[in-house]
């Protein structure tokens, strides 16, 4: 069975402070997780420490980066390696969300090669995917997030698309209060699954978590992951607030 998946996107959030009493709240609240449920954190990375030693003792909790880069080591200031996120415990990494896509000029190319270094070193990517709003207008969304899967998983095998998480965010729902409702959800998570099916199979296609992204909130968590194809969700406004992430954590299936 598929991985349920409660992702937490904190972005450029928090001082250390309030992050350590974020982390101790939700997961005092969040009490133990049943095996097939997966609390995931990504946190700035200068508290990866701090997050790592509050889940220390906590099963299917787990650290994330919001952010990696595809080479392995060098003269590039300021970027985050896989292998530093390996030396401090660090096992996933948030590939290609669409602030990165938009403000930093991440290019699916470049996705396919972080994505890669990833998988090469034992990190779970979480590779995002998501259209803008006139994308939806025009009513291409499908063909504009095949390309994003296509130029950014295609060149990897079976065995490592299976290791990926997919966070399916359309951009215009991100940090807008405005969701997709839960069946625009339901069908490009079907689309998506039916497009890792056509090019990896469907035993691998089934495998794949694939998570919601955008305005999840505890009120419409329950019915976005209660649909088949919805593996639960990458949250940011909502994953500041213990209370609001703990009730997303219990809605997963
Ligand atoms: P949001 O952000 O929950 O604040 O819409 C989601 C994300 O950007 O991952």
């Amino acid at each position: 069975m598929r991985k349920q998946i409660a992702a937490a996107n904190w972005k450029m959030n928090l001082t250390y402070q309030e992050a350590e009493n974020l982390l101790e709240s939700i997961i005092k609240q969040a009490g133990n997780l049943s095996d097939n449920r997966e609390a995931v954190f990504a946190v700035p990375a200068p508290y990866f420490d701090m997050a790592e030693d509050k889940i220390a003792n906590k099963a299917h909790m787990y650290v994330a980066s919001q952010n990696v880069y595809s080479k392995t080591s060098g003269a590039y200031t300021g970027e985050i390696s896989v292998g530093m996120l390996q030396s401090m415990g660090v096992d996933h990494a948030i590939v290609g969300h669409s602030e990165r896509r938009e403000y930093f000029h991440e290019s699916n190319q470049l996705l396919a090669d972080k994505v890669k270094t990833c998988l090469d070193n034992n990190i779970t990517p979480i590779f995002c995917c998501g259209e803008a709003l006139e994308v939806r207008e025009a009513n291409t969304q499908n063909d504009f997030v095949g390309t994003q899967l296509e130029e950014s998983l295609y060149t990897l095998s079976a065995e490592e698309v299976q290791k990926v998480v997919i966070a399916y965010e359309p951009i215009w729902a991100i940090g807008t209060g405005k969701t997709a409702s839960s069946d625009q959800a339901q069908e490009m998570h079907a689309f998506i699954r039916s497009q890792i099916s056509a090019k990896f199979g469907a035993e691998v296609a089934n495998n794949i978590s694939i998570l919601y992204g955008g305005s999840v909130k505890a009120a419409n968590a329950k019915e976005i992951f209660g649909k088949p194809d919805v593996d639960g969700g990458l949250v940011g406004g909502s994953s500041l607030i213990a209370d609001e992430f703990v009730a997303i954590i219990k809605a997963l299936k």
